[in-house]
């Protein structure tokens, strides 16, 4: 399969081609994503939450990001790779800003960086985009806001809060960013948004009308039973999947069917004893 540029992902807007996009963390999970087809990877900032089972995001820094980042590289060279700029990272000024997005380009080996926010950060992502690096918006339930938003709510509901997210659109858009993820938003505004801006909208919990959908490769395996929200669809039970192996493994340790002759080496005739034996006679000597 052909490498995926920043060239067909904006492209796929006019050729109406939808976009696939999948977080990923570490090298194993992006080999898989690779091989299965996926556009684009997503070393989000869930990772606090998927790889550090913390409760939000907030926690997680630039050199998390950049660490997993240059893991999934490794593991995924043909999918278009995007790194979030966590928390802290870009809000406190367009330098910063800059600076953090080359070091997840740098360290990273990120082809692009995303951030969360409309009007409040556009000079920060026209300054990335002037540095040669393409930006991905955010807007909607943007994760890093949910103390602000009282919980992991829906937004945009009233129409004043769906017209600011329209506004925020086109402010980003107008600002350089090449691609937007649409996250908890109702699906009539996630159309809307997508109809009118020109460039791709990526979908997680917006509905179908986006150009592109993205889920966290964790909740689209199934790999957490205590998580599935309404917009999470599980293609595996993966969580069920891996505990019966896991299960597996650790009965046949126990009953010692594992590890088999053939699963284990021989050299016929050897006499570990004897060996010892005469070192220690050396070193006696
Ligand atoms: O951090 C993340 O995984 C994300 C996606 C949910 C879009 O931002």
């Amino acid at each position: 399969m052909k490498k995926v540029t920043i060239l067909d992902l904006v492209a796929a807007k006019n050729d109406s081609a939808t976009l696939t996009m999948t977080t990923a963390y570490d090298a194993t999970m992006a080999r898989i994503v690779d091989d299965a087809g996926v556009d684009c990877i997503l070393v989000g900032d869930s990772l606090g939450m998927v790889v550090g089972g913390q409760d939000n995001t907030l926690e997680v820094t630039v050199e998390h990001v950049a660490y997993h980042c240059r893991a999934v590289r490794r593991g995924a060279p043909r999918p278009f790779l995007i790194a979030d700029l966590p928390f802290m990272s870009y809000q406190t000024s367009v330098e910063e800003a800059v600076r953090n997005a080359g070091r997840l380009v740098q360290e990273g080996r990120a082809e692009a960086v995303k951030l969360e926010g409309g009007i409040a950060v556009v000079d920060q992502v026209a300054a990335i985009v002037a540095a040669g690096i393409p930006v991905c918006g955010h807007l909607g339930l943007t994760p890093q806001s949910v103390n602000a938003f009282g919980g992991f709510k829906v937004q945009g509901r009233s129409s004043t809060a769906a017209r600011q997210i329209l506004d925020d659109a086109q402010a980003l858009v107008q600002a350089g960013v090449f691609m937007i993820v649409l996250e908890g938003m109702p699906r009539e505004l996630a159309a809307q948004v997508t109809a009118e801006i020109s460039v791709p909208t990526i979908g997680i919990g917006a509905g179908v009308n986006c150009d592109g959908q993205v889920l966290v490769c964790t909740d689209l395996l199934g790999m957490n039973p205590d998580f599935s929200p309404r917009f999470v669809r599980q293609f595996v039970d993966g969580y069920g999947l891996l505990r019966g192996a896991m299960a597996e493994y650790v009965a046949a340790v126990k009953d010692r069917s594992f590890p088999a002759t053939e699963e284990s080496f021989s050299t016929p005739g050897l006499s570990v004893r004897s060996e010892t034996t005469s070192e220690h006679r050396v070193e006696e000597g």
